[in-house]
């Protein structure tokens, strides 16, 4: 039985939050780090700003990062057969090894979350090169996915010791910082990981969606927003909930073998211009039905956009008591119907448009059968 939207969260016993600030990074495993760093530099508006590889002197495994703003993406691809990331690649395809965080005190947030029963994944290590130093350390999370743990100790350098500057830059196109990043997760296990947030990270469920929110004809899930205090980390965990056809959330685990990152979502404060400006790029984004348009301004009043305008680009908006927000979604990344992106902008709500869902998921249906996956 699964508790309903009407229910008060229920807390458990509360932890206290490892010292977290912020997101540092999103570490892709890919197949070909080279051409990946193209496609995010050319349509997502990033710039290639370092790189790691044999021509720098690390052997294993070449890496690109890509910086948009406050948003850093590490594109990584191995280059022998024993290497984690080919391996990784071979499972799940492209897709999301690791998320970082930015902590003011390495040893506290990495000794805490192991005595709190995380798996240990990489102690705590000290890289050092002339533009200063950092430690890292990282833990085990959902699949195959992990978090690490960076302190910066005022470093200089791009994004760590070992990568080199590389300059590809390209227009931005207003992405500013990461809103949250959402994991799907086995049928009857998002307790279990919500759990795990509240238990090692001391994070808090700040809203719960169940299949009344988030159904359609074919497809029902269920999520929980866990969150920190000072709201700079936002992790939606999704689990699929019996429907007529295959959750689209089943359809990701289909595909990626695993739990894993679902989407991560990017905040811009003009959506309007990002979104003409991905388009225009050639960014392949979810289309949503005219029927959509039709009776928005019903639901959700006057909003300083334009109908029309948004319409135009199929942005999608939603309102809740504190305001409301605008988004949109980009198709599967890569072949396999598995991550994508989410472009946000939030004009006073803090929600993850509940009220859009509906309409989402069959845009998602029909590319779903589109795939023959319904
Ligand atoms: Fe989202």
């Amino acid at each position: 039985m699964i508790s309903s939207t009407e229910n008060p969260v229920t807390h458990t016993v509360s932890h206290s939050e490892l010292p977290i600030l912020d997101f540092h990074a999103i570490e892709f495993y890919v197949g070909n780090a080279k051409q990946a760093a193209y496609f995010y530099n050319k349509l997502f508006g990033f710039d290639i700003v370092a790189y790691r590889g044999p021509e720098t002197g690390y052997r294993e495994a070449a890496s690109y990062l890509l910086k948009q703003n406050n948003i850093r993406l590490v594109l990584t691809a191995g280059l022998s057969p024993e290497h984690p990331a080919v391996q990784h690649v071979e499972r799940h395809g492209d897709g999301i090894k690791d998320i970082s965080f930015l902590v003011s005190n390495l040893e506290e947030a990495y000794h805490l979350a192991i005595q709190r029963g995380a798996l240990e994944e990489q102690q705590p290590t000290i890289l050092t090169d002339e533009s200063g130093r950092i430690a890292k350390a990282t833990i085990g999370a959902y699949g195959d996915t992990t978090h690490t743990f960076v302190q910066m100790d005022e470093y200089k350098g791009p994004y760590e010791p070992g990568f080199k500057p590389h300059h590809v830059p390209s227009p931005s196109t207003g992405l500013k910082r990461i809103d949250h990043i959402v994991a799907n997760v086995e049928p009857g296990k998002m307790e279990a990981w919500v759990e795990f947030y509240q238990r090692v990270f001391g994070f808090y469920t700040l809203c719960h969606f169940d299949e009344k929110d988030i159904s359609t004809q074919y497809s029902a899930l269920v999520s929980k927003v866990m969150a920190n205090r000072s709201g700079s980390i936002k992790l939606p965990i999704n689990e699929p909930a019996p429907g007529l056809g295959k959750s689209q959330i089943q359809e990701y685990l289909d595909y990626y073998h695993a739990p894993g990152v679902q989407h991560i979502a990017i905040a811009t404060e003009d959506i309007l211009s990002t979104v003409s400006a991905l388009r225009q790029n050639g960014l392949e984004l979810m289309t949503v039905p005219d029927a959509y348009y039709q009776d928005l301004a019903k639901r959700v009043g006057t909003i300083q956009e334009s109908m029309s305008e948004l319409a135009k680009l199929g942005i999608l908006v939603d309102r809740d008591e504190e305001g409301y927000l605008l988004q949109i979604f980009t198709q599967p990344v890569q072949d396999r119907p598995t991550v994508f992106f989410e472009i946000i902008q939030r004009q006073g709500s803090g929600g993850f448009g509940k009220g859009n869902f509906k309409a989402l998921f069959e845009a998602i249906e029909r590319d779903q059968q589109r795939r023959g996956n319904l």
